[in-house]
């Protein structure tokens, strides 16, 4: 008994050596500490041993079984803490790692500049109306008192869908359609794209307008110069200011070019204002009275005030864009300027 105990202690010795993990832990216990391990077995065997030397047999037995579960214990704490070791490495985080970069688009430079625009029309009390990109002779001409055969439709070099369709010159026809649904007052802003086959440094085929409109009664050009006034000073700086100077638009009766004081130079003169201090940035006038008229609404108690703005141009003038085709080829190194 005294040998076979000893082979035990030995062998359990080496298989504790051995235990490396959770589940080598728990066939250690098997082995030895189960119900149907080693220890029992002894216990069981204690019945062959005669009854003299049972209390000494007995005593080697349960020495045994102190080590065994004391061998036990000892790799079950080692095991939990090389367990706890290892789960605290894998979930370790370096707080000092740099963060994945992702990169957010951004607004294109005509949709900020638009946006600019629009609100500041917008604080004026201006509603916005979006009329349809193809567009009937009709209301793209003839009703903004360009008739037929008209030399001003030489002035935009109009794509024909279909005859007498056209694809818009203009955000002007927005005008029509604002004043065959509502009567005055009316303050509306037409924002939206337009075409003319048209192609260079500061001309493209597609370009935007923003179109303002504002009828009511006793309306006169002063109201247009001071909404304009506004408008630059939010755009470009607080200090410049508008020039009218006499132009012709079919639709507009008198009809003006607004210039705007140089803001690069402050008016002194630079290659910006191409050395006159003043910049050319929209056209205008007070609206042409047949124009009225062909909206139902009457002249002679209602006037009206109407601009047309490029926001390519402002948007260029602004950023300082000197060719058009920047805005729209869409190379990421250009529109990655005006991420803020
Ligand atoms: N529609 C004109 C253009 O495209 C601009 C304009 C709008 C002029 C309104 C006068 C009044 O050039």
């Amino acid at each position: 008994m005294e040998e076979q105990l000893k082979a035990l202690q030995e062998q359990m010795e080496q298989d504790a050596a051995a235990v490396g993990s959770t589940e080598e832990l728990s066939a250690f216990w098997q082995k030895y500490l189960s119900k149907n391990g080693s220890v029992s077995g002894l216990m069981k065997g204690l019945r062959d041993v005669p009854p003299e030397s049972r209390p000494v047999v007995g005593k080697a037995i349960n020495q045994f079984k102190v080590q065994a579960e004391e061998v036990y214990q000892n790799l079950r704490a080692r095991i939990e803490q090389a367990e706890l070791e290892n789960a605290n490495r894998s979930e370790q985080i370096d707080i000092t790692m740099p963060a994945v970069r992702r990169s957010t688009g951004a607004l294109h430079p005509i949709t900020i500049t638009k946006n600019q625009m629009i609100d500041v029309f917008a604080g004026m009390g201006f509603e916005i109306f979006e009329g349809p990109e193809i567009e009937d002779d009709d209301h793209n001409f003839t009703r903004l008192n360009v008739a037929k055969n008209h030399p001003a439709r030489d002035m935009q070099d109009t794509f024909y869908v279909a005859e007498d369709i056209v694809l818009r010159t203009h955000t002007s026809p927005g005008q029509i359609r604002v004043m065959d649904r509502e009567k005055p007052p009316i303050k509306v802003l037409v924002p939206g794209r337009v075409f003319r086959s048209d192609s260079d440094a500061t001309h493209s085929p597609m370009f935007h307008q923003m179109e303002g409109l504002v009828v009511d009664k006793g309306i006169t050009l002063c109201d247009l110069q001071g909404m304009l006034d506004k408008f630059v000073q939010t755009i470009f700086s607080g200090d410049v200011k508008t020039r009218l100077r006499p132009s012709y638009f079919p639709f507009t009766e008198p009809s003006v070019e607004v210039d705007v004081s140089c803001f690069e130079c402050g008016g002194k003169g630079c290659p910006l204002c191409k050395h006159t201090g003043w910049i050319e940035v929209l056209g205008g006038g007070v609206v042409h009275h047949k124009v009225l008229e062909n909206c139902g609404i009457d002249p002679q108690v209602y006037s009206g005030i109407a601009f047309g703005i490029g926001v390519e141009r402002i948007a260029m003038l602004k950023y300082g864009i000197n060719n058009m085709g920047l805005l729209f080829e869409n190379d990421l190194r250009f529109l990655k300027q005006f991420k803020d």
